[in-house]
């Protein structure tokens, strides 16, 4: 197969399965209710979200699992044996721990052969700019059939009480994942795509592990440590502003105006940083799946859950486009436009 890019037998990359997985455990605004001093109104108000899922952490559930069973799933979706993939990669920020990395231990889980396996952490722009460098690595001839997964569990760097309460309404745990293979239709796959990072903002959004990852060393307390810290009013006009620039970049880079494409994928993090994006762009609702009142900000999983329930609902179709968006810690954020 010639993999020349702009050769005569270019190769395109298909999304030819997906999945998700959500752990049993859920926890309502009613039950943070108990935990802490906020209400239903509040956080719903604020965030749109009502409900999120929680990895079992007591009983040893952990983002290998949730990632183990979307990859086997959408394996399944896509009539694709585990020996057939060439290639593993996990947007994550939650592993087990530092090593092995999740990739790793969902091969070994999946049976797969002795492949390439490793996570990718962008945060919560994990997932779009992880399905970039796999449409690339397959463009490029290197591989044919690539796993791409999100999987989190960021609830387990939550602190339930008053003091945490502002990080702790927002996420909840998930995973999804896709399979890409090699197309011979080679207007398949990724078209544009944007990848950013502004070490500036770390402290805006971090966990720390040290009293030394505290710039003003004022702010140290040990109930901080290892649990999500976030500036949520600076991290809140980030994403609004990024958000908006990003899209506007890469409709640019594509040549294509907002209305030609299908449907926004985007990573979910506050309604109300989406419903500015949807109104800058003109956007329907039909076409801006919103899935946080359910799920919460599910970090690298977010976007791929998304996807994979528009796939569910049998609105994703062949030859729609559609831009997966994501902002997060870092910070960092991107885009991937894809004709499918
Ligand atoms: O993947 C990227 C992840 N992060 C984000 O995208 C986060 C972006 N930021 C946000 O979504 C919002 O900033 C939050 C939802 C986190 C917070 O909403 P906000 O409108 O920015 O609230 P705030 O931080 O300005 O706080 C307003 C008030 C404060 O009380 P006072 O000082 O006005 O009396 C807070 O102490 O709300 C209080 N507050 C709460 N009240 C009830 C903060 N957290 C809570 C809570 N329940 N959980």
């Amino acid at each position: 197969m010639d993999t020349q890019a702009g050769g005569p037998n270019r190769v395109g990359v298909e999304i030819i399965g997906s999945a998700t997985h959500l752990p049993e455990g859920k926890l309502t605004n009613q039950d943070l209710e108990k935990l802490m001093t906020t209400s239903d109104e509040w956080i719903t108000k604020r965030t749109g979200i009502h409900t999120r899922r929680r990895a079992d952490m007591a009983n040893g559930e952990k983002t290998t699992d949730l990632a183990t069973g979307a990859m086997g799933k959408a394996l399944k979706n896509a009539g694709v044996d585990p020996k057939e993939l060439d290639l593993l990669l996990v947007a994550t920020m939650t592993p087990d721990s530092p090593t092995p990395s999740v990739g790793c231990v969902v091969a070994r889980d999946l049976g797969c052969n002795q492949i390439g396996a490793m996570d990718i952490n962008a945060a919560c722009s994990g997932y779009v700019y992880t399905i970039s460098i796999a449409d690339a690595l397959i463009r490029s001839g290197m591989y044919k059939t690539i796993g791409v997964i999100g999987a989190d569990t960021v609830t387990r760097h939550l602190d339930y009480s008053d003091y945490g309460r502002g990080a702790a309404i927002l996420f909840g745990d998930g995973a999804a994942a896709m399979v890409l293979r090699a197309s011979e239709d080679a207007s398949k796959g990724m078209i544009a795509h944007r990848m950013h990072a502004d070490g500036e903002g770390a402290k805006q959004l971090f966990i720390p592990s040290c009293k030394h990852d505290f710039v003003e060393q004022e702010l140290f307390d040990e109930r901080k440590l290892d649990k999500v810290q976030m500036n949520g009013q600076a991290v809140f006009k980030f994403a609004v502003s990024k958000f908006q620039e990003v899209i506007a970049d890469t409709l640019e880079d594509a040549g294509i105006g907002a209305d030609e494409v299908d449907h926004y994928i985007c990573h979910q993090a506050n309604s109300r940083i989406l419903d500015s994006a949807r109104e800058r762009f003109g956007i329907p609702a039909e076409k801006l799946l919103v899935n946080i009142d359910r799920l919460g900000n599910t970090v690298g999983a977010s976007v791929p859950l998304v996807f994979d329930e528009l796939v569910q609902a049998g609105k994703i179709k062949p030859g729609q486009k559609v831009m997966f968006l994501a902002f997060g810690a870092g910070l960092t954020w991107g885009s991937s436009l894809w004709q499918l």
